[in-house]
Protein backbone atom coordinates (compact mmCIF):
# COMPACT_ATOMS: atom_id res chain seq x y z
CA UNK A 1 0.00 0.00 0.00
CA UNK A 2 1.38 3.39 -0.80
CA UNK A 3 2.13 5.75 1.99
CA UNK A 4 1.22 9.37 1.92
CA UNK A 5 2.36 11.94 3.88
CA UNK A 6 -0.14 13.79 5.42
CA UNK A 7 0.10 16.78 7.77
CA UNK A 8 -3.26 17.39 9.48
CA UNK A 9 -1.57 19.01 13.11
CA UNK A 10 0.07 22.33 13.81
CA UNK A 11 2.69 21.30 11.12
CA UNK A 12 3.53 17.93 11.98
CA UNK A 13 4.32 16.13 9.14
CA UNK A 14 3.16 12.59 9.88
CA UNK A 15 3.33 9.25 7.36
CA UNK A 16 0.68 7.12 8.13
CA UNK A 17 -0.03 3.68 5.68
CA UNK A 18 -3.86 4.26 4.83
CA UNK A 19 -4.18 7.73 5.30
CA UNK A 20 -5.71 9.28 2.19
CA UNK A 21 -7.02 12.76 2.87
CA UNK A 22 -5.00 14.31 0.85
CA UNK A 23 -4.29 11.42 -1.54
CA UNK A 24 -5.35 13.31 -4.91
CA UNK A 25 -8.33 9.89 -5.09
CA UNK A 26 -10.00 10.82 -2.20
CA UNK A 27 -13.46 11.13 -2.11
CA UNK A 28 -14.33 14.62 -0.55
CA UNK A 29 -17.12 15.96 0.87
CA UNK A 30 -17.08 19.10 -0.87
CA UNK A 31 -17.03 17.15 -4.12
CA UNK A 32 -19.45 14.89 -3.07
CA UNK A 33 -21.60 17.66 -2.26
CA UNK A 34 -21.75 19.80 -5.50
CA UNK A 35 -22.39 16.66 -7.38
CA UNK A 36 -25.61 15.53 -5.23
CA UNK A 37 -28.60 15.92 -7.08
CA UNK A 38 -30.58 14.62 -4.32
CA UNK A 39 -32.28 17.00 -1.42
CA UNK A 40 -32.32 15.20 1.49
CA UNK A 41 -30.09 11.84 1.00
CA UNK A 42 -26.91 13.30 1.71
CA UNK A 43 -27.51 16.09 3.45
CA UNK A 44 -25.34 15.49 6.16
CA UNK A 45 -22.01 13.48 5.07
CA UNK A 46 -19.46 11.90 6.97
CA UNK A 47 -16.85 11.12 5.47
CA UNK A 48 -14.06 9.45 6.93
CA UNK A 49 -11.04 8.45 5.18
CA UNK A 50 -10.41 4.63 7.33
CA UNK A 51 -12.75 3.43 9.27
CA UNK A 52 -13.46 0.32 10.19
CA UNK A 53 -17.12 -0.38 9.25
CA UNK A 54 -19.27 2.50 7.99
CA UNK A 55 -23.00 0.32 9.18
CA UNK A 56 -20.96 0.25 12.90
CA UNK A 57 -20.13 4.18 12.50
CA UNK A 58 -23.68 5.08 11.58
CA UNK A 59 -25.68 3.07 13.93
CA UNK A 60 -24.16 4.91 16.61
CA UNK A 61 -24.73 7.93 14.88
CA UNK A 62 -28.63 6.95 14.83
CA UNK A 63 -28.76 5.43 18.16
CA UNK A 64 -26.98 9.05 19.47
CA UNK A 65 -29.90 10.90 17.67
CA UNK A 66 -28.58 11.46 14.04
CA UNK A 67 -31.76 11.55 11.41
CA UNK A 68 -33.07 10.42 8.12
CA UNK A 69 -31.11 10.98 5.15
CA UNK A 70 -27.23 11.23 6.92
CA UNK A 71 -24.60 9.35 5.06
CA UNK A 72 -21.32 7.56 6.25
CA UNK A 73 -18.62 6.88 3.73
CA UNK A 74 -15.36 6.16 3.60
CA UNK A 75 -11.98 5.34 1.31
CA UNK A 76 -11.01 2.81 3.22
CA UNK A 77 -13.06 0.40 5.01
CA UNK A 78 -10.69 -2.11 7.47
CA UNK A 79 -13.81 -4.44 8.42
CA UNK A 80 -16.91 -4.22 6.13
CA UNK A 81 -18.64 -6.89 6.85
CA UNK A 82 -21.92 -8.18 5.05
CA UNK A 83 -25.20 -11.04 6.13
CA UNK A 84 -23.93 -13.57 7.66
CA UNK A 85 -20.81 -11.94 9.02
CA UNK A 86 -19.68 -12.70 5.77
CA UNK A 87 -16.24 -10.04 5.35
CA UNK A 88 -16.87 -7.52 2.43
CA UNK A 89 -13.54 -6.76 0.77
CA UNK A 90 -12.90 -3.53 -0.62
CA UNK A 91 -9.73 -2.15 -2.40
CA UNK A 92 -9.25 1.55 -1.08
CA UNK A 93 -10.22 4.46 -3.05
CA UNK A 94 -11.33 2.24 -5.76
CA UNK A 95 -15.32 1.56 -4.75
CA UNK A 96 -17.96 2.83 -3.21
CA UNK A 97 -18.71 1.72 0.75
CA UNK A 98 -21.08 3.60 2.42
CA UNK A 99 -23.86 3.62 4.54
CA UNK A 100 -27.46 5.55 4.96
CA UNK A 101 -29.97 6.40 7.72
CA UNK A 102 -33.66 5.84 6.95
CA UNK A 103 -36.46 6.54 9.51
CA UNK A 104 -39.18 4.49 7.80
CA UNK A 105 -42.78 4.67 9.79
CA UNK A 106 -43.10 1.09 8.61
CA UNK A 107 -44.13 -1.89 11.23
CA UNK A 108 -41.03 -4.07 11.59
CA UNK A 109 -42.43 -7.37 10.02
CA UNK A 110 -41.68 -5.51 6.73
CA UNK A 111 -38.20 -3.98 7.02
CA UNK A 112 -37.35 -7.10 4.95
CA UNK A 113 -38.61 -4.42 2.04
CA UNK A 114 -36.53 -1.95 2.38
CA UNK A 115 -33.06 -4.10 1.42
CA UNK A 116 -35.14 -4.80 -1.70
CA UNK A 117 -36.09 -1.04 -2.08
CA UNK A 118 -32.21 -0.11 -1.74
CA UNK A 119 -31.37 -2.79 -3.93
CA UNK A 120 -33.59 -1.41 -6.64
CA UNK A 121 -31.98 2.21 -6.18
CA UNK A 122 -28.37 0.72 -6.16
CA UNK A 123 -29.30 -1.10 -10.08
CA UNK A 124 -31.05 1.65 -11.15
CA UNK A 125 -28.15 3.89 -10.40
CA UNK A 126 -25.96 1.28 -12.20
CA UNK A 127 -27.81 1.64 -14.95
CA UNK A 128 -27.49 4.95 -15.05
CA UNK A 129 -24.15 5.83 -14.90
CA UNK A 130 -23.00 2.80 -16.49
CA UNK A 131 -25.34 1.75 -19.05
CA UNK A 132 -25.19 -1.65 -17.88
CA UNK A 133 -28.69 -4.01 -17.07
CA UNK A 134 -28.06 -5.43 -13.69
CA UNK A 135 -29.54 -8.41 -12.17
CA UNK A 136 -31.01 -8.38 -8.26
CA UNK A 137 -30.63 -11.13 -6.38
CA UNK A 138 -32.80 -11.94 -3.97
CA UNK A 139 -33.07 -11.10 -1.25
CA UNK A 140 -29.80 -7.74 -1.68
CA UNK A 141 -27.00 -8.60 -4.05
CA UNK A 142 -26.66 -7.03 -7.71
CA UNK A 143 -24.84 -9.10 -10.37
CA UNK A 144 -23.59 -8.49 -13.91
CA UNK A 145 -22.61 -11.25 -15.80
CA UNK A 146 -24.01 -13.77 -12.96
CA UNK A 147 -20.85 -12.21 -10.58
CA UNK A 148 -21.61 -9.66 -7.33
CA UNK A 149 -20.92 -5.74 -8.16
CA UNK A 150 -23.06 -4.91 -5.23
CA UNK A 151 -23.91 -6.04 -2.06
CA UNK A 152 -26.53 -4.32 0.44
CA UNK A 153 -26.45 -5.18 4.16
CA UNK A 154 -29.90 -3.36 6.30
CA UNK A 155 -29.30 -3.65 10.16
CA UNK A 156 -32.49 -2.03 12.30
CA UNK A 157 -32.05 -0.05 15.24
CA UNK A 158 -34.48 -0.39 17.96
CA UNK A 159 -34.67 1.78 21.28
CA UNK A 160 -36.69 0.62 23.62
CA UNK A 161 -38.89 -1.74 21.54
CA UNK A 162 -39.53 0.89 18.66
CA UNK A 163 -37.87 0.88 15.49
CA UNK A 164 -35.45 3.89 15.67
CA UNK A 165 -34.49 3.30 12.29
CA UNK A 166 -32.11 0.98 9.48
CA UNK A 167 -28.84 1.61 8.17
CA UNK A 168 -28.47 0.85 4.86
CA UNK A 169 -24.83 -0.52 4.32
CA UNK A 170 -24.04 -0.07 0.27
CA UNK A 171 -20.73 -1.52 -0.84
CA UNK A 172 -20.53 -0.94 -4.77
CA UNK A 173 -16.94 -2.42 -6.52
CA UNK A 174 -16.45 0.37 -9.03
CA UNK A 175 -13.00 0.57 -9.87
CA UNK A 176 -11.38 -2.38 -8.54
CA UNK A 177 -9.87 -5.12 -11.04
CA UNK A 178 -8.34 -7.34 -8.66
CA UNK A 179 -9.82 -9.59 -6.13
CA UNK A 180 -8.97 -11.80 -2.81
CA UNK A 181 -8.56 -15.29 -4.17
CA UNK A 182 -11.99 -15.83 -1.56
CA UNK A 183 -14.36 -14.00 -4.24
CA UNK A 184 -12.55 -14.00 -7.24
CA UNK A 185 -14.60 -16.18 -9.10
CA UNK A 186 -18.30 -14.71 -7.58
CA UNK A 187 -17.05 -10.85 -7.62
CA UNK A 188 -16.77 -8.37 -10.45
CA UNK A 189 -16.51 -4.41 -10.49
CA UNK A 190 -18.03 -1.96 -13.15
CA UNK A 191 -14.76 -1.34 -14.21
CA UNK A 192 -14.22 -4.69 -15.08
CA UNK A 193 -17.06 -5.52 -17.03
CA UNK A 194 -16.69 -2.61 -19.19
CA UNK A 195 -12.99 -1.77 -19.42
CA UNK A 196 -13.79 2.01 -18.12
CA UNK A 197 -13.15 3.57 -15.31
CA UNK A 198 -16.59 5.72 -13.00
CA UNK A 199 -16.56 8.37 -11.10
CA UNK A 200 -17.69 7.57 -7.96
CA UNK A 201 -19.21 10.78 -6.74
CA UNK A 202 -21.34 10.74 -9.49
CA UNK A 203 -22.19 6.84 -8.50
CA UNK A 204 -23.02 7.93 -5.22
CA UNK A 205 -25.09 11.01 -6.23
CA UNK A 206 -27.23 8.69 -8.49
CA UNK A 207 -27.78 6.17 -5.57
CA UNK A 208 -29.10 8.44 -3.60
CA UNK A 209 -31.20 10.17 -6.05
CA UNK A 210 -32.82 7.06 -6.36
CA UNK A 211 -32.73 6.24 -2.85
CA UNK A 212 -34.64 9.07 -2.31
CA UNK A 213 -36.81 9.31 -4.89
CA UNK A 214 -38.12 5.59 -4.47
CA UNK A 215 -38.34 6.41 -0.57
CA UNK A 216 -41.29 8.39 -1.12
CA UNK A 217 -43.39 4.71 -1.91
CA UNK A 218 -41.73 3.16 1.23
CA UNK A 219 -43.21 5.83 3.41
CA UNK A 220 -46.36 5.53 1.92
CA UNK A 221 -46.60 1.63 2.80
CA UNK A 222 -46.20 1.74 -1.31
CA UNK A 223 -44.15 -1.33 -1.40
CA UNK A 224 -46.06 -3.36 -4.00
CA UNK A 225 -44.62 0.05 -6.19
CA UNK A 226 -41.02 -1.12 -5.35
CA UNK A 227 -41.63 -4.97 -5.79
CA UNK A 228 -43.06 -4.04 -9.33
CA UNK A 229 -39.96 -2.56 -10.63
CA UNK A 230 -37.75 -4.83 -8.22
CA UNK A 231 -39.11 -7.76 -10.03
CA UNK A 232 -37.86 -6.59 -13.46
CA UNK A 233 -34.49 -6.36 -12.52
CA UNK A 234 -34.85 -10.48 -11.46
CA UNK A 235 -34.46 -13.48 -13.79
CA UNK A 236 -35.49 -16.35 -10.68
CA UNK A 237 -39.20 -16.20 -10.87
CA UNK A 238 -40.44 -19.22 -12.72
CA UNK A 239 -36.92 -20.47 -11.76
CA UNK A 240 -36.15 -23.53 -9.76
CA UNK A 241 -33.92 -22.27 -7.12
CA UNK A 242 -32.69 -23.46 -3.58
CA UNK A 243 -32.01 -21.33 -0.16
CA UNK A 244 -29.56 -21.89 2.13
CA UNK A 245 -30.50 -21.12 5.45
CA UNK A 246 -28.38 -21.43 8.34
CA UNK A 247 -29.72 -25.10 9.42
CA UNK A 248 -31.17 -26.03 6.23
CA UNK A 249 -31.91 -25.68 2.06
CA UNK A 250 -35.17 -25.41 0.82
CA UNK A 251 -35.81 -26.12 -2.90
CA UNK A 252 -38.77 -25.54 -5.34
CA UNK A 253 -40.10 -22.67 -8.19
CA UNK A 254 -39.44 -19.07 -7.01
CA UNK A 255 -43.38 -18.02 -7.44
CA UNK A 256 -43.48 -14.37 -6.30
CA UNK A 257 -43.10 -11.98 -3.48
CA UNK A 258 -45.44 -11.53 -1.26
CA UNK A 259 -46.19 -7.83 0.48
CA UNK A 260 -43.30 -7.80 2.87
CA UNK A 261 -40.67 -8.56 0.23
CA UNK A 262 -40.46 -12.32 1.49
CA UNK A 263 -40.04 -14.88 -1.30
CA UNK A 264 -42.61 -17.52 -2.03
CA UNK A 265 -41.69 -20.56 -2.80
CA UNK A 266 -43.58 -23.46 -4.55
CA UNK A 267 -42.55 -26.85 -2.69
CA UNK A 268 -43.59 -30.12 -2.67
CA UNK A 269 -44.81 -29.40 0.61
CA UNK A 270 -47.08 -26.51 -0.96
CA UNK A 271 -46.25 -22.56 -0.71
CA UNK A 272 -43.33 -21.33 1.92
CA UNK A 273 -42.80 -18.06 2.74
CA UNK A 274 -38.88 -17.27 2.89
CA UNK A 275 -37.58 -14.38 4.72
CA UNK A 276 -34.17 -14.75 4.63
CA UNK A 277 -31.09 -16.90 3.14
CA UNK A 278 -28.91 -17.38 -0.23
CA UNK A 279 -30.07 -18.24 -3.39
CA UNK A 280 -28.50 -20.75 -5.57
CA UNK A 281 -30.61 -21.11 -9.24
C1 LIG B 1 -23.49 -8.64 1.58
O1 LIG B 1 -23.11 -8.83 0.43
O2 LIG B 1 -23.79 -9.57 2.35
C2 LIG B 1 -23.63 -7.24 2.04
C3 LIG B 1 -22.36 -6.45 1.93
C4 LIG B 1 -22.50 -5.05 2.46
C5 LIG B 1 -21.19 -4.28 2.48
C6 LIG B 1 -21.39 -2.85 2.86
S1 LIG B 1 -19.96 -1.88 2.55
C7 LIG B 1 -20.61 -0.55 3.46
C8 LIG B 1 -21.34 -1.14 4.65
N1 LIG B 1 -20.44 -1.33 5.75
C9 LIG B 1 -20.29 -2.62 6.06
O3 LIG B 1 -19.55 -3.06 6.98
N2 LIG B 1 -21.02 -3.38 5.25
C10 LIG B 1 -21.76 -2.57 4.31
Amino acid sequence: MVTYPICRWQGFTLDFQEQFYYHPNAMRTDDIRSQLTSQFFGREIYYRDIIPSTNIFAKTLLQNGTGEGAVVITDNQTDGHGRSNRKWYSEPLKNLTFSVIVQPTIAPERLGGVSLYAGLSVAEAIEEVASLRPICKWPNDILLNGKKVSGILSEAVFEYNQLKGVVIGVGINVNQRAFPAEVQSTATSLALETNLEYDRDALLSSVLMHMERNYKFVQSGRMEKIFETWKQYTTMFGQIISVHQTENSITGIAARLDEDGGLILLTSNGEQKILAGDITV
